[in-house]
């Protein structure tokens, strides 16, 4: 570390845009800090309805456990999607489901605005052959709907529960009469009397009804959560339940949907036409990048554009991945000292974003302007690697006054597109979770150690040194803490177990002593957390050995730094980030 790491990226720029670059015609691509509101925007990726295989579709009640039954039917190679509870039913007929599972929800069926599916559901289900299973609050709308009773609960029923299968039933019929199993039960309110022709399948230790079914009908009613690991052989329930009972074949797997994808973007984009991606060397929009290439090979131009915010040496570390692993052709854009002039004596975190956002935006233009006088033509189709859970319709929580609604990380959705954009999106990873776009980055031979990187926000170490990001060598200092931080996480091989951990540069000083003299220098605080999708996160516990190397080989090889902390909140109250 005697040598020091540049702030600022070295010339081997390949483009570089001047600061004040005259006015061209606009492009309209935009960055906004909104959510992507565009409504004339096209887009193409695969339509659900083109998946071969059956669908198993979730009616959302707003349980926070709903997207993790889709994930875990997905996990039994078979295509879910997830949908609001209050869906019409046309939108539900025309997805041609094999099964609908109703999830649970945190409202009561005696409530009066309690969410429910639309009339004739039941009439088109049972006309169809179509399976249907309610979880928990799922469960008391198929009581409640078809006749029976649900009563508020005398004894609340939460956590961990004994329940025992009751005489031969279909849901358990890979189970003997008095088997027990343990359960996660959440929800006050239970079934007293069921509709005609059902029959109680489990009950729980304190004899309420754990599960019920009318296999004539083909309904069937769970009170617990199958889905999450609480219930240890909740899956092995949903196993049988999808291909024992309900008859569902295996056909969603990776290799499949590539083809699909490949075979959907070599129809849509005309022979001619010519498709762009900002690339940010994360996993999501390098997958997404990859498969339009094969799709339509070097008709895709690719950007990554060096803001001058990046981590040590990632520039180089993500311009040899694309180059050498994955023969993408991109373009690298440093930027660096247009945005780090741009942030000059900002301090405001949210101002700081505005500017990086606009920043891009204008970067953009102008590749995409450069692209067409170079080709003579527009660039028609945008890449983007928006995922399943940024578009999914969540049921909000009850008392918020909002109606079903897309749940996306305004902040964290760089690519907000305008009304006007006359650019077509392709978004091929739209019906995907993260870990299948991680399998299908594997069949696309995109490496694993890319394919396992922590998550890196795209107004990069501007969020992670307080204040004023161009003072003194704050920049230069955090590259080499975040740089020892992260290779010491490697070399101790729990990269891997941790969702995000990352260096942050704090704007105090602080006194130490250092050799035989005092110092008054800076202080750094480290940050790791696991989580499942960083909406919350809990702060990564390390060996006290670990943290103890750490700290000392900071101290010891980055000048100015006297004074490493931990940062142990979790999130929430604290975010992720710091800014
Ligand atoms: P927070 O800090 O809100 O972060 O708990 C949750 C996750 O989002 C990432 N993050 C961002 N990503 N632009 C991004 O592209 C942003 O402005 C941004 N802010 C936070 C963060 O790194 C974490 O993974």
């Amino acid at each position: 570390w005697a040598s020091h790491i540049p702030a600022k990226p070295s010339k081997t720029l390949i483009l570089s845009f001047p600061f004040h670059k005259p006015q061209r015609q606009k492009l309209s691509i935009q960055f906004s800090l909104k959510p992507n509101t565009a409504t004339t925007t096209t887009t193409t990726n695969m339509d659900p309805k083109s998946v071969q295989s059956e669908l198993v579709l979730i009616l959302d009640y707003g349980s926070q456990y709903t997207h993790l039954i889709t994930r875990r039917i997905r996990s039994l190679s078979v295509f879910s999607l997830c949908i609001s509870g209050t869906s019409s039913l046309h939108s539900i007929t025309d997805l041609n489901p094999r099964v609908v599972i109703l999830s649970g929800g945190p409202h009561s069926v005696h409530s009066p605005d309690s969410p429910t599916f639309p009339p004739g559901f039941v009439e088109w289900a049972e006309a169809h052959g179509v399976y249907v299973l309610g979880i928990c609050y799922g469960f008391q709308l198929i009581v409640q709907r078809l006749g029976g009773e649900v009563r508020v609960g005398e004894k609340q029923e939460y956590g961990r529960m004994d329940i025992v299968v009751e005489s031969d039933s279909g849901i358990y019929g890979n189970r003997c009469e008095g088997d027990r199993q343990v359960v996660w039960m959440s929800h006050g309110d239970e079934a007293v009397s069921l509709p005609e022709g059902f029959r109680v399948a489990a009950r729980s230790h304190q004899g309420s009804v754990a599960a019920a079914e009318c296999k004539e009908r083909r309904f069937f009613g769970l009170q617990y959560h199958p889905e999450v690991t609480h219930s240890p052989e909740g899956m092995d329930t949903l196993r049988y339940f999808l291909f024992d009972v309900c008859g569902v074949s295996k056909g969603w797997n990776m290799e499949d949907v590539m083809e699909e994808e490949i075979k959907v973007i070599k129809d849509m984009v005309g022979p001619r036409d010519h498709v762009i991606c900002a690339l940010s060397g994360g996993v999501d929009s390098t997958v997404a990048a990859t498969l339009v290439h094969q799709a339509i090979g070097d008709r895709l131009h690719c950007v990554f554009v060096d803001n001058g915010l990046l981590r040590y040496k990632e520039r180089e570390r993500v311009m040899d991945t694309f180059d050498k692993d994955l023969h993408l052709p991109v373009t690298c854009v440093d930027a660096s000292e247009r945005f780090l002039s741009e942030l000059k004596g900002v301090v405001d975190p949210e101002a700081k974003r505005k500017i990086i956002g606009k920043e891009f935006i204008s970067i953009f233009d102008d590749f995409a302007q450069d692209l067409e006088d170079k080709l003579g033509k527009k660039p028609a189709y945008l890449v983007q690697g928006t995922l399943y859970p940024d578009v999914i319709e969540s049921c909000p929580p009850p008392g918020s006054g909002r109606t079903h609604s897309h749940t996306i990380k305004s902040h964290h959705n760089v690519g907000g597109l305008p009304k006007d954009m006359k650019l077509k999106l392709i978004e091929p990873l739209k019906l995907l979770f993260k870990d299948e776009v991680r399998q299908l980055g594997r069949i696309l031979k995109v490496p694993e150690a890319f394919l396992k990187r922590h998550p890196f926000p795209g107004p990069g170490l501007a969020v992670r040194v307080l204040g004023d990001v161009t003072e003194g060598n704050a920049l230069d200092i955090l590259r080499q803490v975040d740089e020892i931080f992260i290779q010491s996480i490697k070399e101790a091989g729990i990269y891997d177990s941790i969702w995000q951990a990352f260096a942050v540069f704090l704007p105090v000083r602080s006194v130490g002593v250092q050799g035989d003299q005092r110092t008054h220098s800076h202080v750094v605080a480290l940050r790791a957390v696991t989580s499942q999708d960083g909406m919350t996160a809990d702060w990564y516990y390390f060996a006290h050995k670990f943290l103890d190397d750490v700290a000392r080989k900071i101290c010891n090889s980055v000048r100015g730094v006297n004074r490493v902390v931990q940062d142990i909140t979790s999130k929430p109250p604290s975010t992720i980030e710091w800014e």
